[in-house]
């Protein structure tokens, strides 16, 4: 079957562990050649449980990066402060940021313990500020639910159609809870996004992707950019 054009780059993998080593050298190559093309490397990492096998492996002293010149921000972040244990920006400074030489400066994390439309609009500033003169990331991060959501941007929700603003507060209802979330115009803008999809409970949306349905993962179409699906066979 053809598969739609957002899968032009999908890259199959036996296990979690075989994904997680091929995103992370992917990234420090994404990073490299920025750092070498602009002098630094702007990155939305992933929230969730599957990147963090691909954090681990970045922050092992073997990483060969200029962490001086790389700047993290988040896809999404869930309304809770940074030590709580549903903090993506926690989940990334254990497996991660705590373990390279990041200056702090450089760790652009949403504020999760503001009320969500303040962290939403300090984290639109944050961006504005930080993401350099086009406002583009090098490299968004993404995954995705079992019900095709990627960051914050979940099915139904008002998030997935704002065009106006790079980043949003979202009531998720089925979770009962806030999130700050990028736009799609700013994921699409990005020069590189990553999809990272492990484990067999999301093989049934990407069947429904590939079936042609309108998923919110689905409007991940990086307008000048290059797009890529790392997916376990568990996934696939
Ligand atoms: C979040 C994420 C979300 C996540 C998917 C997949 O904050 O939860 O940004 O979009 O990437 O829900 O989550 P898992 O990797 O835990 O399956």
């Amino acid at each position: 079957m053809q598969r739609p054009d957002f899968f032009q780059a999908l890259s199959i993998y036996p296990n979690a562990g075989q994904l997680a080593k091929a995103a992370a050298e992917r990234i420090v190559a994404l990073a490299q050649e920025a750092i070498a093309r602009r002098g630094r490397f702007c990155v939305a990492l992933a929230g969730g449980s599957t990147p963090r096998a691909t954090y681990e492996r970045l922050g092992k002293p073997e990483t060969a990066l200029d962490w001086a010149r790389v700047h993290v921000f988040w896809s999404d972040e869930r309304c809770v402060p940074p030590d709580h244990a549903d903090s993506n920006y926690r989940t990334a400074a254990v497996a991660l940021l705590d373990r390279v030489p990041i200056p702090a400066e450089n760790v652009h994390r949403v504020q999760g313990e503001l009320p969500p439309e303040q962290a939403a609009a300090a984290y639109r500033a944050e961006l504005h500020a930080a993401l350099g003169a086009d406002g583009r990331f090098d490299l968004v991060l993404l995954g995705m639910g079992d019900d095709g959501h990627t960051a914050s941007l979940f099915p139904g929700t008002s998030a997935v159609e704002v065009h106006d603003a790079s980043a949003v507060a979202v009531y998720v209802e089925r979770l009962d809870s806030w999130r700050v979330t990028l736009t799609l115009p700013v994921i699409n803008a990005a020069r590189h996004v990553l999809f990272l999809v492990s484990g067999a409970s999301k093989a049934p949306a990407l069947a429904r992707l590939r079936g042609g349905e309108r998923l919110p993962a689905g409007l991940v179409q990086p307008v000048d950019g290059a797009l890529a699906w790392l997916v376990d066979q568990a996934a696939e």
